[in-house]
């Protein structure tokens, strides 16, 4: 079985004030009608050979998911006591699942354009998986961005089933900025697109070869766990003594059994109001507008977001306009990035 675990523990504070720790990224529909969460739980249907989904999530985030979610029979809500990043979230699907099932880990706070392309790549990856490897999407790179993962292209891996993927001959999580030109300028490099394709025996394996505290304390958690409708919270004494690590430094720099499957599917993760301004796409003029009324005169790259005051612009360049209720923030393309900063500091 092909299940996919889908994992939302983020808060998107770059989203400010769109996003809110009260109501984060996921839950936002960001781009299009649906929020990214309910577009994560749509891109992974049941016509596929998917499985009901797997969501692991907070306390705090649990009443989105489940709103989100809605009715599917089977669906599972793994409810953490506390975050301790991915690879303790993703262990404990594992152990709620039988050791020869493929799981297809999922952020549910990225936006993918071509969900034909995502559906292949995901039964691509969920073949090579299948065969023993730890499955990377690869995306086409086309910045040094920092706050990736970075594939190295190794050789081909042809499955028994004919599909192709390749080896990762070396997986970086977040190089430095010198670290990523090199990359680029080097060639045959992808990024990881932060959504995997796992055997649950051989992810599991491997945690426990590199990680053997977040393997066993989350063992003991779902063991000791207690299941209440669709949800089930695993031990919360015992889950709050795991290490906190990603998978991505905990398990996928150090596995020799990495592999990867390109994808080109549209992806984001929008990271920032420009990421998102990218996604949603533009006028001739580089413009965006959206939420209500909005008079654009002699601009060029600005974004409005308003949620009902009418905004009106002039003779700016590269600039993003948001109206979230009592909130107004304005900040250069330039300044995006330090829009969780400001998130923090008006204590939203
Ligand atoms: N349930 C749960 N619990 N989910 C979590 C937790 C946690 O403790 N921590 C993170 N997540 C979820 C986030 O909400 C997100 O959907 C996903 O796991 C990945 O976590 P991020 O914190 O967003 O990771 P990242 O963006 O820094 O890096 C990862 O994604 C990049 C692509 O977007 C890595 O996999 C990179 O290698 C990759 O390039
Ligand atoms: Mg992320």
């Amino acid at each position: 079985t092909l299940v996919p675990v889908i994992l939302c523990g983020g808060s998107g504070t770059r989203l400010w004030p769109r996003s809110r720790a009260t109501k984060p990224k996921p839950f936002l529909p960001l781009v299009g009608d649906r929020t990214l969460f309910e577009a994560t739980v749509g891109r992974c249907p049941p016509d596929l050979g998917f499985a009901a989904p797997i969501v692991v999530t907070g306390h705090l985030h649990l009443e989105h998911v489940e709103a989100q979610l809605g009715e599917i029979a089977g669906a599972q809500v793994l409810v953490e006591p506390v975050g301790r990043n991915t690879a303790a979230a993703i262990a404990m699907a594992a152990c709620r699942l039988p050791d020869d099932a493929v799981m297809l880990v999922c952020p549910s706070d990225h936006h993918i354009g071509n969900a034909q392309a995502f559906a292949e790549a995901a039964l691509a990856a969920a073949a090579v998986a299948g065969e023993g490897w730890l499955v990377s999407f690869g995306i086409e790179p086309h910045a040094p961005e920092t706050g990736f993962g970075y594939l190295k292209r190794g050789e081909a891996i042809e499955s028994s089933r004919g599909t192709k993927g390749f080896r990762t001959a070396q997986f970086v999580e977040k190089p430095d900025l010198e670290r990523a030109k090199g990359f680029l300028a080097e060639g045959g490099y992808a990024w990881n697109g932060g959504i995997f394709a796992f055997r649950v025996k051989d992810f599991m394996d491997e945690l426990t070869a590199h990680r053997p505290q977040i393997a066993s304390v989350i063992r003991e958690a779902v063991a000791k766990g207690k299941e209440d409708g669709q949800r089930f919270y695993p031990d919360a004494e015992t889950f709050k003594s795991v290490e906190s690590d990603s998978v991505d430094y905990a398990v996928m720099e150090n596995t020799t059994r990495a592999a990867m499957v390109p994808t080109d599917m549209d992806w984001s993760d929008i990271g920032n109001w420009d990421a998102l301004h990218i996604a949603l796409g533009a006028d001739g003029s580089a413009n965006t507008a959206r939420g209500g009324e909005v008079e654009l005169i002699d601009c060029r790259n600005v974004l409005v977001d308003t949620d009902g005051p009418r905004v009106s612009v002039i003779g700016l360049e590269d600039v993003i306009v948001v109206v979230d209720g009592n909130d107004i923030m304005i900040t250069s393309v330039a300044g995006v990035q330090k829009v969780g900063k400001l998130a923090g500091a008006v204590n939203q």
